[in-house]
């Protein structure tokens, strides 16, 4: 079975981390997130994958190149960058390429849904479209699937308003469909599957099921998801071929840190991490490549990307950083999500619970935007 996987959106939830990384390319330790998704098509059997890619596209195709390295068969349907299809325009482009019942999904999300499980059923129940569906307490930010006792799609409301909201199961973003589902999708225009073709596909009468089920699923499609992912593999919660649990301590390659300083895990620095003198670190923390943590420095909750230096005294908690990221001698900062390239100056005021765009140096807080 083929799978097409969606993975040109903006990723404007996670910005600024995806001002210049898309989404699918946000690090999972030291792996691209969609590299995760991959893997578990790849563990059933799923090796022939397209990916429908439009923002930041480069980055994706620069990384997976054909997906020979990676064991798989990767093709490419291409969006204009500013001007995506939609979900729906984005399949019905990669139709060319589909010749039999196909797995789609969205490309931010992680879950330990059974694929196999969900085709045989797909099967047997002779569906035209089988949608994945999971129960979560907030569905309102997510496309709501109300279900009738054997198991048939009865209404699909994408986002729906608080006086609409009549079920707490909701679309998990993994479809298996056949290829008849693509004639319902206008050619070369913009189209959401969730706010045109479902619809479409129940006005019409098409066996549309649902496939219900209470693994472990996330959207990484905000800065706390992105967050609890990486905690989610730390506690084990989660499991890949990739990465395994880290309770403790997690350092690689070219490490020097101080004997006075205290680290907690589970904590994990890419290549090259530099700690010096009583630095506390206490996990959950997640570091990329060539970190330096200058003296005394106290970290809790925190990920940064890589070739981030962290000043001497500095304070961090609950943060969420992208690439290349200074925080001078003495800055604090807490609940913030910063974007590439940002300076934090010393001298500025503590920075609490802020989004900081891209290429910003910060001396004070008065451009700042509340996160
Ligand atoms: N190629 C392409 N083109 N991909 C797109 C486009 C597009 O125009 N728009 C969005 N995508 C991709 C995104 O990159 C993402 O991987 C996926 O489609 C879903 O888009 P999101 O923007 O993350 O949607 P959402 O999370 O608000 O809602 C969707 O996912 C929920 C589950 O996580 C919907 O499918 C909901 O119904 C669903 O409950
Ligand atoms: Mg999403």
């Amino acid at each position: 079975m083929k799978a097409v996987i969606f993975v040109g959106g903006f990723g404007t939830r996670l910005r600024p981390l995806t001002c210049n990384t898309p989404k699918a390319m946000v690090p999972v330790y030291d792996e691209p997130f969609i590299h995760v998704v991959l893997e578990r098509l790849k563990a059933y059997g799923i090796t022939d994958v397209i990916l429908a890619i439009s923002h930041l596209s480069n980055q994706i195709e620069e990384h997976f190149g054909d997906g020979c390295e990676h064991g798989m068969h990767i093709t490419y349907v291409h969006e204009d960058e500013n001007n995506p299809l939609g979900t729906g325009g984005a399949l019905k482009n990669a139709a060319k390429y589909i010749d039999g019942t196909f797995l789609a999904m969205n490309g931010d999300i992680v879950s330990n849904i059974n694929i196999n499980r969900m085709l045989n059923y797909h099967k047997s129940y002779k569906a035209k479209m089988t949608i994945a569906l999971h129960k979560v307490d907030n569905p309102s930010q997510y496309g709501l699937v109300k279900i009738s006792y054997d198991n048939k799609v009865e209404s699909f409301i994408e986002k729906p308003k608080a006086d609409e909201v009549n079920t707490d199961t909701i679309n998990a973003g993994i479809y298996i469909m056949e290829p008849e589902i693509l004639d319902l999708i206008p050619e070369g225009v913009n189209c959401s599957l969730e706010h045109e073709t479902f619809p479409k596909i129940l006005s019409e009468g098409l066996p549309f099921y649902a496939y219900v089920d209470d693994s472990y699923w996330l959207d990484i499609g905000t800065p706390e998801k992105y967050f609890k992912l990486l905690t989610s593999y730390m506690t084990g919660e989660l499991r890949n071929n990739i990465f395994h649990k880290i309770t403790d301590v997690v350092l690689r390659a070219g490490f020097v840190s101080a004997a006075t300083s205290t680290l907690k895990g589970p904590v994990y620095m890419g290549k090259n991490a530099l700690i010096k003198d009583n630095v506390f670190v206490r996990g959950p923390v997640v570091i990329g490549d060539n970190v330096i943590i200058e003296e005394g420095a106290r970290l809790e909750n925190v990920i940064l990307w890589d070739n981030a230096h962290i000043g001497k005294n500095v304070k961090l908690n609950v943060v969420v950083g992208a690439n290349n990221i200074t925080f001078e001698d003495d800055t604090e900062v807490s609940g913030t999500v910063i974007g590439d390239n940002v300076v934090i100056r010393k001298g500025c005021p503590k920075v609490v619970d802020c989004d900081i765009q891209p290429d910003t140096v910060v001396d004070n807080l008065d451009k700042l935007t509340q996160g």
